[in-house]
């Protein structure tokens, strides 16, 4: 990429989020140009991964999977139904998103293409999100790491198999969601763009979450949802996080 390229895709960035957080973007701005993976190589034309926002030095962080197409529009994470979703399970258990951090694992949408023949003959191209491969979220690791040694969270809320996978790769959602763990968690190595993961000397308090889309198409786990979230209140509580309460 020419170096011109580069202050346009970042002024444009800026000029896009313009009041809705860019002064909290935590990461060095080359992170908006970052094609590491095949998901930032497949990127469309004026978009830039998405880097976390909200408060710099949030009490709570809550980390998602991968950003989807809204937020890939907007340049920020949990957009669109996905937001609204997350928002409103936080709320009803007495809990403020806009004082948290809020994340992803990685920074690009994962999709794929399905073509279509219309009867006319034209070709129709179909983006759908598919999880994130191993490569992508190794190539992210070092983007997340950065904001979660910045922000310094008391809590990292992780939302899905995903995240939990990434920092605590022992443990599988079906087990430990609603409790809170107090673990070492994986890191990505110095290098800038490692790939290689070590266990971190510091412990977490890590409290795994179904991811909230999950929710919406699987009826059967909304109360164990329901629950969990009534659960993180609690911790939250104890831990006495007080600024993430509404
Ligand atoms: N949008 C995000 O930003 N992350 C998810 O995990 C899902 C939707």
């Amino acid at each position: 990429m020419e170096s011109a390229n580069v202050s346009d895709y970042i002024s444009q960035f800026k000029e896009k989020i313009k009041g809705k957080g860019e002064e909290s973007m935590l990461l060095p701005e080359k992170f908006l140009i970052c094609v590491r993976c095949e998901d930032g190589v497949k990127r469309e034309e004026g978009q830039t991964p998405i880097p976390g926002e909200g408060i710099p030095n949030a009490e709570v962080m809550l980390i998602g999977e991968s950003p989807g197409a809204e937020e890939m529009k907007s340049g920020r994470p949990f957009q669109g139904k996905a937001g609204e979703n997350l928002n409103r399970f936080l709320a009803s258990a007495g809990l403020d998103r806009s004082k948290m951090y809020v994340a992803n694992t990685t920074r690009c949408r994962p999709y794929k293409e399905t073509v279509r023949i219309l009867k006319d003959g034209t070709k129709k191209i179909t983006k759908s999100n598919k999880p994130p491969s191993q490569h992508a979220i190794r190539s992210c690791a070092t983007w997340l790491d950065m904001e979660i040694d910045l922000v310094n969270p008391k809590l990292i809320v992780t939302l899905g198999s995903t995240p939990l996978k990434r920092l605590v790769p022992d443990y599988s959602i079906s087990e430990v969601h609603g409790t809170l763990l107090t673990v070492p968690i994986q890191h990505a190595g110095e290098k800038e763009d490692s790939r290689e993961f070590t266990l971190s000397e510091k412990e977490y308090h890590v409290f795994p979450l179904y991811h909230p889309a999950a929710i919406i198409y699987r009826r059967e786990l909304q109360e164990v949802f329901e629950q969990d979230l009534h659960k993180l209140r609690k911790t939250v509580e104890e831990l006495k996080l007080n600024s993430v309460l509404l």
